[in-house]
């Protein structure tokens, strides 16, 4: 028989402190009105004390809970980040020993806003092989402590939460298609965390740890490249914006999504956007987004709807998935 994934469940949790525009305007020269104009970010949440593997733990705990299962059975956890506790052990490794998935192996993926995407392309495929029945796959960020926070044009923008999602294995095909990309010549245009050589035996390197972001390259390209390759996704598949019910975008911001429907003739009802409440929560912002979306009875995990999944970001990396849900 073969064996296909299906997303059977689906979580999120954000730190409970809310960071208004207001109260950035007291840090930093900005207003609510500038941001909220250019964005459509009103407040995001940010940690006090809970690191990305403890979002992230969250996030797992709930999965396991809500359908039941323990966690014993997991047979895989990806975590998609850029601001890991650690670079080792990952934040994948601390979450499983947080659960106590002790028969799960645990990894983190590397992608910035498309990592989750692409962990759930790869998950996607660890269950099709046959040989794993569960995985966890989770987009957890604290993004908050990247920022620059005396640097207004990037620190209004971000926000910390985890989402995700428990993936099991099933006999009928639930993702579609999808289409990843990378291009790492525009990497510059978005970097954080650049560790310099500093060995006695190397010419000392320049740290930049904090976020830095073209801001407009990034948007024209938000536009341009990844609006496209929807449009490919799609036409590979034989289908057209009818055929899909919700597309669930990275939640970078309001204005992106507004030009991406017009731009794929769509109605922008159909772009559901949370990134008020939580800004842009880089791997996080799909997962967040899906799970408040099946809260809200918005999305059913019972296979009616088709739903095209898109990240974009930091590498520069964006993907796609189609998939019914
Ligand atoms: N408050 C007030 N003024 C500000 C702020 C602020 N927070 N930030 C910038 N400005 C000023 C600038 O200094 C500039 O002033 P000037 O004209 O006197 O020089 C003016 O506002 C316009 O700045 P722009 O950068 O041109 O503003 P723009 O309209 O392009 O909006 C923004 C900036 C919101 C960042 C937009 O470019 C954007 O959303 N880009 C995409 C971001 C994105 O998609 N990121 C996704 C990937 S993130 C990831 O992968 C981790």
């Amino acid at each position: 028989m073969t064996t296909f994934a299906k997303i059977s469940q689906v979580a999120h949790y954000v730190p409970a402190q809310v960071i208004e525009n207001d109260d950035l305007a007291q840090l930093m020269d900005t207003s609510d009105e500038w941001i909220a104009s250019r964005t459509g970010i009103r407040r995001r949440h940010i940690t006090k004390d809970e690191e990305t593997s403890d979002l992230a733990a969250q996030v797992a705990t709930q999965l396991l809970q809500k359908s039941g299962t323990a966690p014993e059975t997991i047979d895989f956890i990806i975590v998609a980040t850029i601001t890991p506790d650690s670079a080792m052990p990952s934040t994948a490794a601390r979450v499983q020993a947080k659960i106590g998935a002790t028969q799960a192996f645990a990894y983190d993926l590397v992608a910035a806003c498309s990592g989750f995407v692409f962990a759930l392309s790869t998950a996607e495929k660890l269950i099709a092989s046959g040989r794993y029945q569960k995985g966890l796959v989770i987009g957890a960020e604290t993004l908050s402590k990247t920022l620059d926070w005396s640097d207004r044009s990037t620190a209004v923008l971000f926000g910390d939460g985890a989402g995700g999602v428990l993936l099991e294995a099933t006999d009928q095909p639930h993702f579609l298609g999808e289409i990843h990309r990378t291009d790492g010549s525009r990497g510059t245009d978005l970097q954080s965390g650049v560790l310099g050589l500093s060995s006695p035996f190397s010419e000392a390197g320049e740290d930049a740890p904090y976020l830095k972001m073209e801001g407009r390259s990034i948007f024209e390209f938000a536009i341009r490249d990844v609006t496209k390759t929807l449009d490919d996704l799609l036409a590979s598949q034989g289908l057209t914006d009818e055929d899909v019910d919700y597309y669930l975008l990275h939640q970078a911001n309001r204005r992106i999504l507004e030009k991406m429907a017009k731009k794929l003739r769509s109605d922008i009802r159909k772009f559901p956007a949370n990134m008020a409440e939580y800004g842009n929560t880089s791997a996080a912002s799909i997962p967040i987004l899906l799970s408040e979306c099946v809260e809200q009875g918005k999305i059913f995990l019972d296979g009616s709807q088709t739903l095209v999944l898109s990240g974009f970001g930091g590498g520069l990396t964006w993907g796609a998935i189609l998939l019914t849900l």
